[in-house]
């Protein structure tokens, strides 16, 4: 990006707002997804190794996925008399056989490098050891150890192996002939530095230190209550032995084997000295399913009322109670400290929920009222559920409400004063999921923009995680995510580098900040284009196509997209569509001509259950309408649709009805923005951590006024700069890290601040 003529910005720290910056404010979210737990934090190198695997967490998935086999021998799958009723399927292996596990992707190895196998085995027929092997990929082993198989009954054994040299692994057993053994729940663990299997892949677990995270939120997100009531996070299913614990399919398409629950959990925000807070399901579970949220039956509540109760307790009460007595058998007799418990995700506010939320919540105010209750308002930062989920928060007295909002990095500078005009006497808020799409520089800039006002606001915004957390390069169902991995590698975006600038530098009491400069960049309005229809898991038929009234004629949109034919920046669009095969609807885009901004209409897309509307600009997507709930598109079944552009505002109807009369946001984006919060330093002296975005495609000439007249600004400072707005993908090292400098700027100077940049400032005034 070319440098033009820096610009000049001035800015003046004032008296204290009055506002103290929340303690808790930046923390984590955590939940598996993008194989973030299994395959990710979990530090267990074999996948399926209890051979749980089941058609419910993938179709075509089974006891045998990511296991092979070879030699004269047989694999049988058995069930009978397994070795917990909770790991009911195993295999016998009758030898000559080798078994092999692939692992994530690969087993990657180390040279020198120690692992724990463990499993439970024993010998049906025959006599002699089995042996295992890492092996890389042409097939040479790395490192061999022998396996006793202990004699009738499950036993639990292991053996320790050590890598002479590095590689791209599998694991193998080999039986030999003779020998016939059954074995479970297999598992294959680098060794820590104490000798012992690690839990946790160290490698991730660092990067999250390095966040400094207040809190950690887990489950989820909509691990937390699942696809229907049987899949709901139930927390007493994810304590005590491993080989006990209860599987289930993962809502995300795969598995959870639950190795790491509710203890490791706990262990892991002590490790990150973090609050826990776990996420418990309103009683109800995602309404995703088909549409629907499962509701547990008001008869069983109080049980499940009492689980909630249990989870406290487990987490916090003496070693005396039931379940403090519980945490210590399972080996840590000291409590957790849990200080706040969200219940529900997402949810739709419906009756059913508001019913069940008000049990739990009522019972953990009337058991733990030092435990805060952090309620929810639906998925989108605006919509039907997000005002009737404060308005019930309110009525309800939560203490907290968690908003959430996947959004373009322009809503997120548009909306930078959105806590300022929240009601203080209400709920406080919990910004727990959100992230500006992309992971680009332009992204990670508006979310530090957007952090500015939080914590200018954190009188009522308390807490705040950015979502998704991790992801496993080739195995992601959701980007962007703030912070990619692989077997061995670990790459943080540019919002990780954010998170951390916002999280290790924190000030105390809020400071006035007056900010001058050009600090705006108008949005520019919406130029004519084209109409076009693409079918998305349907074959359909669209007639009868008009433009402004003009008639278009019959258009084939199965091979694509169909272009109906430029439009103004007023337009209508009239077509007849009827769906003749698939599952799905059609998306209709009227406006720009290639990626530049324009609407998209969603008729029957996932589920083909609703409408919605997405607004494109930069690229990047929004949903700005709905989703609002629609019978779908039935096959052979003709529908009329009508789509209005008038400037701005989009209007939508099927058959008559309007069904999305929506109006665009064309406000400016305040691309450069600043917030300062105080603090007492170790020798007493006041020092001010001083945040600057500087979103634009200038530098910025930077004049500092800190309180109490003109002083030389000493101090040092963080700055995250890019080369420009785009630069930044998935899955790939980020274009920027921050680098370390030193404030040194006398009264009449200035100080650099280079575009596309986000600066950390902690300074004070010298003399
Ligand atoms: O963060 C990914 C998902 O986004 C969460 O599971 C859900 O709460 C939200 O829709």
């Amino acid at each position: 990006m070319s440098e033009t003529h820096p610009r000049s910005l001035s800015v003046s720290l004032g008296d204290p707002t009055g506002v103290e910056v929340a303690p808790d404010l930046w923390g984590l979210f955590f939940e598996d997804i993008n194989w973030s737990l299994d395959g990710g934090l979990n530090a267990e190198l074999l996948r399926n190794g209890d051979f749980e695997f089941t058609a419910a967490d993938r179709p075509g998935w089974g006891p045998l996925t990511a296991w092979h086999h070879t030699g004269a021998g047989s694999v049988e799958v058995r069930s009978e008399d397994p070795v917990h009723p909770n790991n009911g399927t195993y295999v016998r292996l009758a030898g000559p056989v080798r078994l092999e596990n692939e692992g994530f992707d690969a087993v990657r190895v180390a040279a020198g490098q120690s692992f724990r196998l463990a499993a439970f085995t024993w010998r049906v027929q025959g006599v002699g050891h089995a042996s295992v092997s890492i092996v890389d990929d042409a097939g040479d082993a790395i490192a061999t150890a022998e396996l006793v198989v202990p004699e009738r009954g499950w036993n639990e054994v292991g053996v320790d192996l050590t890598a002479h040299r590095g590689g791209n692994g599998r694991l193998q057993i080999d039986v030999p002939r003779g020998l016939v053994m059954e074995i479970d729940v297999v598992s294959l663990r680098p060794r820590g530095d104490d000798g012992e299997p690690l839990t946790f892949r160290e490698d991730l677990v660092e990067v999250l230190q390095e966040l400094r995270p207040s809190f950690l939120r887990f489950p989820g997100g909509c691990v937390a209550h699942g696809l229907g009531l049987a899949n709901l996070y139930d927390w007493k299913k994810t304590v005590g032995p491993r080989h006990e614990r209860e599987p289930s399919f993962n809502t995300w398409g795969y598995h959870q084997s639950r190795q790491i629950g509710y203890v490791e959990y706990f262990e892991l925000c002590e490790r990150l000295g973090a609050s826990p807070m776990p996420i418990v399901a309103a009683g109800v579970s995602c309404q995703n399913l088909r549409g629907r949220a499962a509701c547990i039956p008001l008869e069983d509540m109080p049980a499940y009322v009492q689980d909630i109760l249990d989870l406290v307790e487990f987490a916090n009460g003496d070693v005396g109670t039931r379940w403090g007595a519980r945490r210590a058998e399972v080996g840590h007799p000291e409590p957790f400290g849990l200080r706040m418990i969200g219940v529900g995700n997402e949810d739709e506010i419906t009756q059913d929920f508001e019913v069940r939320f008000a049990m739990i919540a009522d019972a953990l105010a009337a058991a733990h009222p030092d435990v805060t209750v952090i309620g929810t308002a639906g998925p989108q930062p605006f919509g039907q559920d997000f005002e009737r989920g404060w308005e019930y928060a309110r009525e309800q007295r939560v203490a907290v409400v968690d908003e959430h909002a996947y959004r373009t990095p322009r809503w997120f500078h548009q909306n930078l004063d959105r806590y300022d005009s929240y009601d203080r006497g209400g709920p406080a808020v919990y910004f727990g999921e959100y992230a500006a799409r992309t992971n680009r520089v332009r992204s990670a800039l508006a979310e530090a923009a957007f952090m500015i006002g939080m914590e200018r606001n954190s009188d009522i915004v308390t807490l705040a995680s950015y979502a998704p957390l991790l992801a496993r390069i080739g195995t992601t169902q959701w980007v962007p995510d703030l912070i990619y991995f692989d077997a061995d590698t670990v790459l943080p975006s540019p919002s990780y580098y954010v998170q951390q600038m916002f999280s290790v530098e924190r000030g105390e009491r809020m400071i006035e900040v007056d900010l001058d400069g050009d600090l705006d960049v108008s949005v520019p309005s919406r130029q004519p284009g084209i109409a076009r229809i693409s079918a998305t898991g349907a074959h359909v038929r669209v007639w009868d196509v008009t433009l402004d009234g003009a008639p278009v004629g019959d258009v084939d949109v199965n091979g694509g997209e169909a272009v109906l034919g430029p439009v103004g920046a007023d337009c209508a669009v009239d077509f007849m569509l009827e769906r003749v095969t698939g599952q799905r609807g059609v998306a209709v885009r009227i406006g720009g001509a290639g990626d530049e901004d324009y609407f998209e209409v969603e008729l029957g897309g996932w589920q083909n259950q609703s409408t919605v509307v997405h607004a494109h600009s930069d690229g990047i997507s929004n949903d700005v309408d709905g989703p609002h709930p629609w019978s779908g598109l039935s096959t052979g079944v003709a529908v009329h649709v009508r789509a209005a552009l008038e400037g701005e505002r989009l209007r939508v109807w099927v058959d008559g009805e309007l069904r999305h009369d929506v109006l665009d946001d064309r406000r400016p984006e305040r691309r450069v923005v600043a917030g300062c919060a105080a603090r007492v330093a170790a020798d007493g002296q006041e020092e001010y951590v001083l945040r600057l975005v500087n979103a634009t495609d200038d530098s910025r000439d930077l004049s500092i006024a800190l309180p109490g007249g003109p002083s030389r600004v000493v101090g040092s400072a963080t700055v995250l700069a890019g080369a420009g707005p785009d630069e930044g993908e998935p899955f790939q090292p980020s274009p920027v890290t921050p680098h370390a400098q030193v404030v040194d700027v006398a009264p009449e100077e200035t100080w650099r601040v280079p575009p596309w940049s986000f600066t950390v400032a902690v300074v004070r005034a010298l003399g």
